[in-house]
């Protein structure tokens, strides 16, 4: 694997591959000593040009317990607020020696053009690119998702017949996309539930059910019930009249999380919108896997690390 831009292009035998690596980096966060040598003398990148709390800091602590140098870059307080392009910020990166690049843009598809355009001889990773995708979120996802159902036995399996309902601001989501990719190549029957403004106006591509009430969704007892973030950020108009109303027909509130079926597993991506697409008591409960997704970011991104950045090492 030279770079990882998104989940679509992900075959299945590739993904789990790829999630059975996160199981043994995950082993590594038992041991006494959080580290192994594989990326020593490797530098990695963080070029965020988008805010991020989780993916930038799980990044971080993944190729430092692969003992690979980290250097942060935010495009606040740098010379991209200047001016400075993505050309000339990648060559800067370049010749300071980066080995792997992990990327978010809030430009469809820039990671591509990163990883297409020659200007770097880097392993690039998309942390999250526009409303694109986000394949190691997905990965984090599809690997909690399997360690809840099948605990240490999880290895060389995928997903076979989970059925995971994406509830929420599907049009905005990159999130989403990612999963959709993932989860169905790996076997799930994927459903979004949203308002339809919330939706693409051409879902035909998209191997998913569709609805428009979350009521229905629950009682249709799904195994995984996945919240999404509103993201005003993204939002030029209204989607919907106010928060009360898109927190009353589609917020996992008190009421839908105690008609959800005992084994569900409630999740969300992170940042939330507490009280608005998702109650305290659903996001703190014993269904909810919102803390694992982060712990399980850092094992599955030394996976992508790992296998982006090792190949030419003879000690790898
Ligand atoms: N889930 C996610 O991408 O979170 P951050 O924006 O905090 O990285």
């Amino acid at each position: 694997m030279k770079h990882l831009l998104s989940t679509k292009g992900l075959g299945r035998a590739e993904a789990i591959g790829l999630l059975d690596i996160a199981e043994d980096m995950a082993d590594v966060a038992n041991r006494e000593v959080k580290k192994l040598p594989t990326l020593r003398g490797k530098t990695v990148v963080n070029l965020f040009f988008e805010d991020s709390t989780r993916t930038r800091i799980s990044f971080e602590a993944a190729a430092k317990r692969l003992s690979a140098d980290v250097i942060n870059f935010s495009a606040k307080g740098s010379s991209v607020s200047k001016g400075e392009s993505l050309k000339d910020t990648a060559q800067t990166l370049a010749a300071m020696g980066a080995d792997g690049v992990v990327i978010r843009h809030p430009a469809s598809g820039a990671p591509e053009v990163l990883a297409a355009s020659g200007w770097i001889d880097a392993g690039i990773i998309n942390a999250g690119d526009g409303t694109h995708e986000h394949p190691t979120q997905a990965l984090l996802d599809a690997f909690t998702i399997r360690r809840r159902l099948h605990g240490s036995a999880s290895r060389g399996k995928g997903l076979d017949g989970v059925r995971v309902t994406i509830v929420g601001d599907v049009l905005h989501s990159r999130v989403a996309r990612s999963n959709l990719w993932l989860l169905t190549t790996l076997g799930a029957e994927v459903t979004f539930v949203a308002p339809p403004t919330l939706l693409p106006m051409d879902m035909s591509a998209w191997p998913a059910a569709v609805g428009f009430d979350l009521d229905a969704a629950i009682a249709a007892k799904p195994d995984v019930i996945m919240m999404l973030r509103i993201q005003a950020e993204r939002m030029n108009a209204a989607f919907f009249p106010n928060s009360r109303e898109y927190s009353r027909r589609w917020g996992l509130d008190d009421e839908r999380f105690a008609r959800l079926a005992p084994a569900s597993i409630v999740m969300h991506p992170g940042p939330m919108n507490r009280g608005l697409e998702i109650s305290s008591a659903a996001a703190d409960s014993a269904a909810s896997t919102v803390l694992e997704q982060v712990a399980n970011g850092v094992s599955v991104r030394m996976a992508a690390l790992y296998l982006l950045m090792s190949g030419d090492r003879e000690d790898s």
